[in-house]
């Protein structure tokens, strides 16, 4: 059996799945019931400086955008830090710590922007034992407009400049959790890495409104007649997230800061394509909101069926696909192929024909009997209709051999060549 136990910046786990700073993960009840369910660690909901706890919503805190079987696609919230007293906090963090020594266990953090706050929180979880810290500087709401969370992650000097004064304060490993509202996340990676940051964690959430109540014209959820943008999360953001996690893994600049990856992580495979892409671990909020803590035992069986057949090593999934990660230009323009419908399994229902019609390609042809067929001197392979047919592997995409003629084009296929080199492009680099 393969063997998952994880070593992130120094911080060991017996698998590479925690949970993410989150409800799940805002006191002792949740967080023991998770390591008996077998998460290998988690990040504690993040913590505010000593005072007053902050104060939620009374409302509902939550907007969710449903697909056509109601399975939850994606959460919007605007729930602020922990609500629960620090002390309180740090105690159950310790007591946890002690019982379960082989899980990490990570303690977020988001105090305002001053050296003396952050001095502060560190002093006083020094003695809990945990792992390491993550700087919340994703919070998108609530926080942000009080000067912290989304509010410092936007701002690449800020994030270095915090990141400085915990390294320098803290000899603990330290996260930086990014926010992906910002137009090029590996600035903000950049900034954590000048700082000293061990690690990134990407991504917090997206600024969202889910849906807008046309009773009440207010964005949902509605208190009181209003609402607020939130944090959108779950599966609909994984796309999101994985191009975020890959920019960071193959920049030259951020190459080889660990990653843990964040964002619609449901099940071992979403966990695979997050490592597959330079993620040394990854994070999961929804997926335990939705479905329970025992959401991990898929990820723990799955993921190790997956390496076990493969004959794959932990350590040699993570980052497997980031050299096949490639700006658009470097793609070869001379990979052709062409959609092959497979009759036995059509059912006739005529959306491959809609999507390729209405697209521009008008490349299936209709036939007497609503027998569909692909015309291959139209097909520009774009795979629409293979998106949109209902049937599983009906309509497949054949790779043209190299010299068999392009019946669109009427050219040979030819060997690899790019847009660099392209006779069309008025840039083009001569070939090498
Ligand atoms: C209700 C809720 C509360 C959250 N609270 C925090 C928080 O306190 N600190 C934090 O860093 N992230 C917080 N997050 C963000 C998650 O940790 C995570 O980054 C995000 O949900 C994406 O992961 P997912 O798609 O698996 O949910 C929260 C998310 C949700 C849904
Ligand atoms: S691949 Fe695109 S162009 Fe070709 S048949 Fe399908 S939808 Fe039409
Ligand atoms: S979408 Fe699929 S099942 Fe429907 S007609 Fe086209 S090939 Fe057949």
């Amino acid at each position: 059996m393969a063997d998952l136990r994880s070593n992130f910046i120094g911080i060991k786990s017996p698998n590479p799945f925690w949970l993410a700073s989150a409800p799940p993960t805002d006191k002792e009840y949740n967080v023991r019931r998770a390591f008996q369910a077998g998460w290998g660690g988690v990040v504690w909901k993040t913590l505010g400086s000593e005072g007053p706890p902050v104060v939620n919503v009374n409302g509902p805190r939550y907007g969710v955008i449903h697909g056509a079987d109601r399975r939850v696609l994606g959460i919007n919230n605007i729930e602020l830090i922990t609500d629960r007293p620090l002390e309180v906090n740090l105690r159950e963090i310790k007591s946890v710590k002690r019982d379960y020594p082989d899980r990490a266990l990570i303690i977020s953090l988001m105090v305002p922007c001053d050296e003396d706050s952050w001095k502060d929180i560190l002093a006083r979880i020094e003695d809990t034992g945990a792992d390491g810290v993550e700087l919340n500087f994703g919070c998108p709401h609530g926080m942000a407009e009080r000067g912290m969370g989304s509010a410092v992650g936007q701002v690449p000097d800020y994030i270095e400049m915090v990141t400085r004064w915990v390294k320098k304060h803290s000899r603990m490993p330290c996260i930086v959790k990014l926010t992906p509202n910002i137009t090029d996340v590996r600035k903000p990676a950049e900034a954590a890495k000048r700082g000293g940051a061990d690690a990134v964690s990407l991504i917090n959430t997206i600024n969202s409104i889910t849906s807008v109540d046309l009773d009440l014209f207010a964005p949902q959820p509605t208190i009181d007649g209003k609402g607020s943008h939130g944090g959108y999360c779950g599966p609909a953001v994984k796309p999101i997230a994985l191009n975020m996690v890959a920019e960071i893994a193959r920049s030259p600049e951020t190459r080889g800061i660990p990653i843990s990856g964040i964002g619609g992580v449901t099940t071992w495979r979403d966990a695979a394509e997050f490592m597959a892409l330079g993620a040394g671990n990854v994070q999961v909020c929804t997926a335990a909101m939705t479905y329970g803590f025992k959401v991990v035992q898929e990820m723990i069986t799955g993921l190790h069926d997956y390496l076990d057949s493969h004959d794959m090593a932990l350590s040699e999934l993570i980052g497997r696909a980031v050299p096949n990660v490639k700006d658009w230009q470097e793609l070869n323009l001379n990979y052709v192929t062409k959609a092959v419908i497979d009759q036995d399994a059509c059912i006739g229902c005529g959306r491959c024909y809609a999507a390729c019609e209405d697209t521009s390609h008008q490349a299936i042809a209709m036939n007497p009997g609503r027998v569909f067929e692909v015309i291959e001197e139209e097909c520009v392979a774009c795979n629409l209709c293979v998106d949109v047919c209902p049937v599983e592997d009906c309509i497949t995409m054949r790779e043209l051999e190299l010299g068999e003629i392009d019946k669109r084009t009427g050219i040979p296929r030819g060997d690899y060549a790019n847009w660099t080199s392209h006779p069309n492009n008025p840039m083009a680099r001569a070939a090498e």
